[in-house]
Formats: structure tokens, sequence, C-alpha cells
């Protein structure tokens, strides 16, 4: 039987690489819903190959875009996001980018779906919430993210009351052998550049201020169920090294292969199964593997978002919003580099402490639209 799947956001990085699967293997997927945003026509293009039962557009539903979307197969059915993540399906790859990520994902499990996450952001707004009603209806949440792909193939090795601390990696993004005296005048596309990854805007972006890190950090935590303070992040500039995790004997295990969502997205999708060929070996003969220490004065608001995971309640979800908010500014050439961490910095300073309700949760990363 061929498993059904939604993929929201699938005009984007990782919703066009599932796609790629989903078309090398015919016999063993149906996709039944796509999710784009604001890239139309790449939607109708998508429509027109996997026919769809539903599509949701995060554009105002005109007649024109109607006729131009059902144009390939009319069967079609236009919802809104979250119904649309509520349809009855097999697995819901939830790739949204950024805080919007949170309402389907949350959706699509009270519907009882299992979903296949690459939006963090979910975990780091709502976890205790998103793991909570994952158990309560029952659902998987298989991590897409390579890290945390790399813990739970590691973790299917290593008894987990033996491990004493995970380790994940980071490449260091477009700006970590940038001169610091530099970073006031750095143009967002040189920011957009990242030398190991190709990704959407936001989270390369979050990989050179390592928002991106703090944010994997406290995922890790609410997936693995693990102590944020036993999650460490190191740079890794080749990313070929995903994560590590050490055991209580001073063991050190690692998950290497070439830098390709492939190959996590693959395991997600296959629920664990390994697959031939997901993605090319990895020959490290001739190969340096280097790790470095995350230094505050590069990646201050690694550091920031951390703090307000620790001080929990709706501070993560405020520095995950806030963060988010600051970043767009940058990227639209309204504000320096340096200052996204700045003014993040300074937003959380004006944030009440509040319990982690979902009300709370929204009405804080609201504040921030
Ligand atoms: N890319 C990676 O390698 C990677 C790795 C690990 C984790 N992730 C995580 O996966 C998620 C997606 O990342 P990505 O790199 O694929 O991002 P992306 O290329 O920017 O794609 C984002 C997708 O979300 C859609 N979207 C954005 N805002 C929306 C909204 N308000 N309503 C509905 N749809 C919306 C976009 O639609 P349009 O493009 O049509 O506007 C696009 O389909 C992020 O949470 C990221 O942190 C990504």
């Amino acid at each position: 039987m061929r498993k059904n799947l939604i993929i929201l956001g699938s005009t984007g990085s990782i919703g066009r690489q599932t796609l790629e699967i989903v078309r090398e293997f015919p016999r063993e997927f149906k996709i039944i819903g796509l999710a784009g945003g604001r890239n139309f026509e790449l939607l109708a293009k998508q429509v027109r190959e996997f026919q769809p039962k539903f599509i949701s557009i995060g554009l105002p539903l005109t007649s024109e875009l109607t006729r131009g979307l059902t144009a390939g197969y009319s069967k079609v059915k236009i919802l809104p996001l979250e119904k649309l993540a509520a349809q009855k399906c097999d697995l819901v790859v939830s790739a949204i980018s950024g805080v919007a990520g949170l309402p389907p994902t949350l959706a699509a499990i009270r519907a009882r779906n299992s979903v296949a996450l690459a939006n963090k952001e979910s975990l780091v707004l709502a976890g205790k919430i998103v793991i909570a009603q994952a158990k309560k209806f029952g659902v998987k949440i298989l991590p897409v993210d390579s890290e945390h792909s790399a813990v739970w193939q590691l973790l299917q090795k290593v008894p987990r009351d033996k491990v004493r601390r995970i380790i994940l990696t980071a490449s260091g993004g477009a700006l970590r052998d940038t001169p610091l005296a530099e970073f006031s005048k750095i143009s967002p596309q040189k920011v957009l550049r990242h030398p190991t990854w190709a990704m959407g805007a936001k989270i390369t972006l979050d990989c050179a201020t390592l928002a991106n890190k703090a944010f994997e950090i406290i995922e890790a935590a609410h997936l693995f169920d693990f102590p944020l303070d036993k999650i460490e992040a190191v740079i890794h500039p080749q990313s070929f090294v995903h994560a590590m995790i050490e055991t209580v004997d001073g063991n050190l295990f690692a998950q290497m292969s070439q830098p390709s969502m492939k190959l996590p997205i693959s395991l997600a999708l296959f629920d664990g199964v390994r697959q031939d060929d997901s993605v090319a070996p990895l020959d490290l003969v001739g190969r340096n593997l280097e790790f470095r220490k995350i230094e505050k004065a590069r990646y201050p608001l690694f550091f920031t978002i951390l703090a307000a995971a620790q001080k929990g309640g709706i501070f993560p979800a405020a520095a995950a919003a806030s963060s988010e908010f600051w970043g767009q500014k940058f990227l639209a050439g309204e504000i320096a580099f340096p200052e996204i961490a700045k003014l993040t910095e300074k937003s959380l300073r004006k944030v009440s402490p509040k319990p982690a309700s979902l009300k709370n949760i929204l009405a804080v990363v609201n504040s921030f639209q």
C-alpha cells in the first residue's frame, strides 16, 4: 500500500527535495496534499505533476489564481492551510519556514497524522505542547533536520540512559571566517551564500547568526526528552559530522554523511528504514575534520536564544519570533547585520514572563508580526 503524503511548504527547499524522493519511489508514496506560500507558479506545476486531492496557498484566493492552480487538474480542492494539514493521511511533511509552521503542525497532529518535522520552530515555540499532543493522539514525530536525524540514528545504537551529552554540529554559516570589523557592512546577498548547504533564506540567515543552532538545541531537548544543558554545539566547517553522542564511559559516537538533506528526508519518509544510495558515500581520505568553539563575539544571538530557552515559559517563542522579525528587516535591507542580535535582545527585555500556554505563545508570536 502506498503511503499517502501531505507536504506543507512543497515549493520550498525541503518540500522540493521531498518531492524528488517521491518521484524516485512512485510505488511507495502518493501525494494527496500540497501547500505552497507565494510561489503559485511552482505550486500549479506540482499540481499538474502529482495530482493531489487538496492544496493550499498562502495568497488571497482570487478567481484568476484558482483557475491557474486548478488548470492542470480540475479535481483538486483548495483548502485553508490548517484544514489541509488535518486531512487524513499517513504522513504530513511539515516544511513551512518560520513561526508560521506551528499551527498546521498542531492541526496535523490533532487529526492523528504522523509528522515528518522539518519546521524546527514548532518545537522552539511550543515543544511541550507539540510533544504532549503527539503522545495524546498516538502519532509519531520523525526528525527531518540532519542533526536530529543523526541523533535519532545514534540513539538506535546506544542505550538512552548511557548518554551523557548530545553534541550538534554547525557549519558556522556564511560569515564564519569574515572579520568581525566587516559585520556592520555585510549585505543580505553575502549572508545568503551558505558555504555547504543549499537552503531557504530564513534558515540560511539563521545559520550565519547561529540562531538556527540554538533552535536545534531546543528542538533536540524536546524531541529526545533530554536536558537542555546537556546538549551542546560546535562549529564543524566541513558539515560531514552531523551530530555526536557521548556515553557515560567516555565514548564519542558520530554520524557522518555528505551534507545532503536527501538522507534525513528519506529516513523520515521511510520511518527509519534505510534505502539504497540515499546519498553518495563519504570518502574521508585526504579530508580534514575540524571543530571549533562557538564564539560569543561572532554569534551573540546563539547565546541570547539559549538564555531565553533556559528562562522557559514564553521566552523561547519570543526569541524565535523576534529574531525572525529582525532577520526579515535585515534581509529587506532595513537594518545592519549586528542589529539582528541587538534588537532581539532588546525586544526580549520587554517581554513579561508568562506560562507557555498555546494562547500566550501565539500572542507573543503575533506581537512580532
Ligand atoms: N532547507 C534545509 O536544508 C533545511 C534543513 C533542516 C531544516 N529545515 C527547516 O525546514 C523548514 C523549511 O526550510 P526551507 O529551507 O525548505 O525553507 P524555504 O525554502 O524558504 O521554503 C519554505 C516553504 O514554506 C512556505 N511558506 C513560507 N511562509 C509561509 C506561510 N506563511 N504560509 C504558507 N507557506 C509558507 C514557502 O512557500 P513559497 O516559497 O511558495 O512562498 C515554502 O514552500 C524550516 O523550518 C527550516 O528550518 C530546512
